[in-house]
C-alpha cells in the first residue's frame, strides 16, 4: 500500500470504527461481532504504526490508554464551573419556583435531570474533534485529564451531524456500581484497601497519571450541558437532544433519565419516581437536578455568587438507618479468603429490608470497634450489600463483647493465616476445606471457564456431599450410574450432563488455566500466560524470573503461580486433567496442515465449547475462510444448536455438507 492508500484507509477505518463505538457504547447495539471490531482496531494499528504520519491524534486506537503524564496542567475554565444550590423538601422547591416567578414573566417550562453522583468535567470540542477535557477544580480553573478522558467509551473523540465549531459540554464522570464492586471484590481477594464508594473511585481514577490504568476502570458519563458562542437551541432540553444527534451519550428520555414538564407537580412526580427507583440504575444519583428549560428565562434569572438562579438540586435524604448488629458470619470463599458478615436486626432502607451488612475484613472491624450488640450506621450505596459505616457509641451498653476475628476457619477448623502486609485471613486447608473445594469446583465449571451446563451449585454441592466429587478432575470420573442416583437426575439430563463434561475437553488451554482458580490469574491474566507458554509444561517450568518478564504479569502473579505450582496436589491435578484429555496446551486445535485452507466455511447457531468468534477464529487460524451467509461458494456449514430454521433450510437445499460442532473439532484434530 502506498502512502496516499494508506492516509484513505486510515481516514476509512477511524470513522468506521467510531461508528461501531458509537453504536456500541452509547446506543447499547452493534453491527459487527467483537472479534470483527477488534480485526477492525488491530488493521488500524497497523496502518497507523506503518504511517504515524497519517494517525489521527483522536484515533480509537488511543483509548487504550498511552504514556505516563506525570503531572496535570491547570487550565483557567473559560466559563466558571459553578455548582448548583441545594435543597432537601419539598417545600424548598416550592419556595425556589416562586422566587423564580416574581423574576421572570410567562410560563416556565422544567427540565428535570438525575444528579449523577461523580465527577464534574468540561470537555472542550473543536471542528469536531475532542480537544481538551478540564476537571471542575476550585471552579476557576480546573486540571487537564484530556488523556484520562479520551479512555473513556462513551465520550466521543470526533463528532458527527451538524456540531458547533467551537463548544465546551459539561456533565459527569462516574463509575457504574458493577464496576465498582468488581474493582473492590478484586482488591479484598488481593488483600489491598477497599475504596469507599464509586464516586470517591471515579474521582481518584481520574486524576491518575496511567492513562492505561484509567481505561481499565470503565469510567462512564453523563453529559448535561453545553457552552459556547453560537449553539442554535432554544432551550436547554432542545439542547441535550442536540448533543446525541452529534454522537454523545445523552440521559435517556424513555428511561425518564430527563423530563420536561410545565407544573411543579410535574417536578414533584419526577422526585417522587427517583426516590424511589434510584437504587434500580446501575450508577449512583444523590439526587435530582431542576433547571429552567428557556435559554432566554435562564440569562434573565442570571446567578447568585456560586450557582445560577435557574437551576436548584433535590438531594435525597442519606440512606442512613440505626440498627442492632446481632452477630457476626465468617464466609470461606473459593480462594480460602474468609470475609466477615454482620447479621442485623433487619430494618428497613431504601425500599428494602436490610438483614445482613459486609465488614469485608478484620481492620474494617477494628476501624469501626465494633462489639456485638452495638447500635450501628447502616448506609446504602448502590451497592448490593450494605455497609456499616459506623458505631452509635453513645448508645452502647457497658457488658458488650467485642468482635474477635476467629483463629481457625468456621467451615474446617485449620488454622487460618493472614499473609504479610495483607488485610485478609485466608484457611490455608486448599484442598480439603468444603466451601473451598465446592467454590473451586463452581468456578471451574462456569460458563466463562470449563462451560459445563448442568453442574449449578446445587448439583455441585449434592455430587460433594455423596463423595462423588473432591476436586475439578473427578468431573471427568463420573458415571451414568453414580448420576443417576443423585436426587433429582432422570435419564436425560444425566445423559446432557456426561455429554456436557465431555464437550468441555475441547475448551481451549486459556480457559482451562482461568477455570484451576490460581490466585489472581483472571481471564485476561489466563489469557496472556496461555499465549506466552504455550502449554501448562511450560508455565510450570517458568521460574519467577520468567514469569514476570511477561508482559502485564507482576510480583504478586508470579508469586502466586509459584505457590501453586510448587504444590504436589497441584501437579497431580493437573497431570489427571491431562489424563483425561483437557486441552493443556494451546495450538492443539491449530492444525499446521491447514485442513481448512481454501475452504469456505458459515457458522451458525450457539456451541457449547466455543464462542461464535472463538469460532470463527479457529476456523482463520486453520487456514480457512469465514462466510457471512450461505450460498453455494459456501464449502460447508458447521452447525450449533438453536440456529435459525431458514439457513438451515437453505444449506439442506444447497446440499451443503453440515457438521455439528464435534466432527468440526474431530475434523481440525484429523491429521495432527
Ligand atoms: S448542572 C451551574 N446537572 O452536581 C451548575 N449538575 O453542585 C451546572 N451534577 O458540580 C450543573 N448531575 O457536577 C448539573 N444533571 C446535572 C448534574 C449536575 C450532577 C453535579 C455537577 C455539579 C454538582 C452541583
Amino acid at each position: 500500500m502506498n502512502s496516499e492508500q494508506a492516509k484513505i484507509e486510515i481516514l476509512r477505518l477511524t470513522k468506521l470504527i467510531n461508528h461501531h463505538n458509537h453504536l456500541y457504547y452509547v446506543e447499547s447495539s452493534s453491527e459487527i461481532s467483537d472479534f470483527e471490531f477488534d480485526a477492525l482496531l488491530r488493521e488500524l494499528q497497523v496502518l497507523e504504526n506503518k504511517f504515524p504520519d497519517y494517525a489521527y491524534s483522536n484515533s480509537p486506537t488511543k483509548r487504550v490508554g498511552g504514556d505516563l503524564t506525570k503531572k496535570f496542567d491547570t487550565v483557567v475554565h473559560r466559563y466558571p464551573m459553578l455548582s448548583l444550590s441545594n435543597s432537601y423538601s419539598e417545600e424548598d422547591i416550592i419556595e425556589w419556583e416562586n422566587r423564580i416567578k416574581k423574576l421572570i414573566d410567562g410560563q416556565i417550562e422544567f427540565v428535570c435531570e438525575l444528579k449523577y453522583d461523580g465527577v464534574a468535567i468540561g470537555i472542550r470540542y473543536e471542528n469536531g474533534q475532542l480537544s481538551q477535557a478540564v476537571t471542575r477544580g476550585d471552579g476557576e480553573k480546573g486540571e487537564d485529564v484530556t488523556a484520562n478522558v479520551r479512555t473513556i467509551r462513551t465520550i466521543p473523540l470526533s463528532l458527527v451531524g451538524n456540531f458547533p465549531k467551537d463548544f465546551e459540554i459539561r456533565g459527569e464522570i462516574f463509575m457504574p456500581i458493577a464496576v465498582f464492586e468488581k474493582l473492590n471484590s478484586q482488591r479484598a481477594e488481593e488483600g489491598e484497601q477497599l475504596f469507599a464508594n464509586p464516586r470517591n473511585t471515579a474521582s481518584g481514577t481520574l486524576k491518575m497519571q496511567d492513562s492505561k490504568v484509567v481505561a481499565t476502570r470503565c469510567l462512564d458519563s453523563y453529559l448535561y450541558g453545553i457552552y459556547g458562542e453560537e449553539l442554535s437551541a432554544e432551550g436547554h432540553f432542545e439542547s441535550v437532544e442536540k448533543t446525541a444527534s452529534w454522537g454523545f451519550k445523552s440521559p435517556s428520555i424513555k428511561d425518564r433519565f430527563i423530563e420536561k414538564t410545565n407544573s411543579i407537580e410535574g417536578v414533584m412526580n419526577f422526585i417522587h419516581y427517583w426516590e424511589e427507583k434510584r437504587f434500580s440504575l446501575p450508577f449512583e444519583i444523590d439526587g435530582v437536578v431542576i433547571k429552567v428549560n428557556s435559554f432566554g428565562q435562564q440569562i434573565e434569572l442570571g446567578f447568585t455568587a456560586k450557582s445560577p438562579r435557574w437551576a436548584i438540586a433535590y438531594k435525597f435524604k442519606a440512606n442512613r438507618v440505626e440498627t442492632t448488629l446481632l452477630s457476626v458470619d465468617y464466609q470461606v470463599g473459593r480462594t480460602g479468603a474468609v470475609t466477615p458478615v454482620a447479621n442485623l436486626n433487619p430494618v428497613q432502607l431504601g425500599g428494602t429490608t436490610v438483614k445482613r451488612a459486609s465488614l469485608h475484613n478484620q481492620d474494617q472491624i477494628k476501624k469501626l470497634d465494633l462489639h456485638i450488640g452495638d447500635v450501628v450506621y447502616v448506609e446504602k450505596g448502590g451497592e448490593i450489600i450494605p455497609k456499616i459505616v459506623g458505631v452509635n457509641t453513645g448508645q452502647r451498653k457497658s457488658h458488650l463483647r467485642k468482635i474477635i476475628f476467629p483463629l481457625t476457619c468456621p467451615a474446617c477448623e485449620s488454622l487460618l493465616h493472614r499473609k504479610d502486609g495483607e488485610a485478609g485471613h485466608f484457611c490455608t486447608n486448599y484442598r480439603g476445606c468444603p466451601p473451598q473445594v465446592k467454590g473451586k469446583i463452581d468456578h471451574f465449571v462456569s460458563r466463562k471457564a470449563l462451560n459445563i451446563e448442568g453442574l449449578g451449585e446445587e448439583t455441585v454441592d449434592l455430587l460433594f456431599e455423596n463423595n462423588l466429587v473432591k476436586n475439578v478432575a473427578d468431573i471427568y470420573r463420573l458415571s451414568f450410574d453414580q448420576l443417576m442416583k443423585l436426587d433429582r437426575m432422570a435419564d436425560k439430563s444425566v445423559n446432557n450432563l456426561l455429554m456436557n463434561i465431555q464437550n468441555s475437553k475441547n475448551i481451549p488451554f486459556e480457559r482451562v488455566l482461568f477455570g484451576l482458580g490460581i490466585r489472581f490469574v483472571g481471564e485476561t491474566v489466563a489469557k496472556k500466560l496461555a499465549k506466552h507458554f504455550g502449554s501448562i509444561d511450560k508455565l510450570i517450568e517458568a521460574s519467577y524470573d520468567e514469569l514476570i518478564d511477561v508482559d502485564e504479569i507482576g510480583e504478586k502473579i508470579a508469586k502466586s503461580l509459584i505457590e501453586y505450582f510448587s504444590d504436589s496436589l497441584s501437579k497431580e491435578l493437573i497431570s489427571e486433567l491431562k489424563m483425561f484429555n483437557l486441552q493443556l496446551e494451546t495450538s492443539k486445535l491449530v492444525n499446521f496442515e491447514g485442513v481448512l485452507s481454501g475452504k469456505t466455511i458459515v457458522v451458525s447457531g450457539t456451541f457449547s465449547a466455543f464462542s461464535r468468534d472463538e469460532m470463527k477464529e479457529l476456523i482463520e487460524q486453520n487456514g480457512g475462510r469465514n462466510g457471512s451467509s450461505i450460498s453455494s461458494k459456501t464449502d460447508f456449514l458447521v452447525a450449533g444448536e438453536n440456529m435459525g430454521p431458514s439457513k438451515l433450510k437453505k444449506a439442506v437445499d444447497l446440499e451443503l455438507e453440515i457438521l455439528s460442532e464435534d466432527e468440526f473439532i474431530k475434523l481440525l484434530k484429523k491429521k495432527f
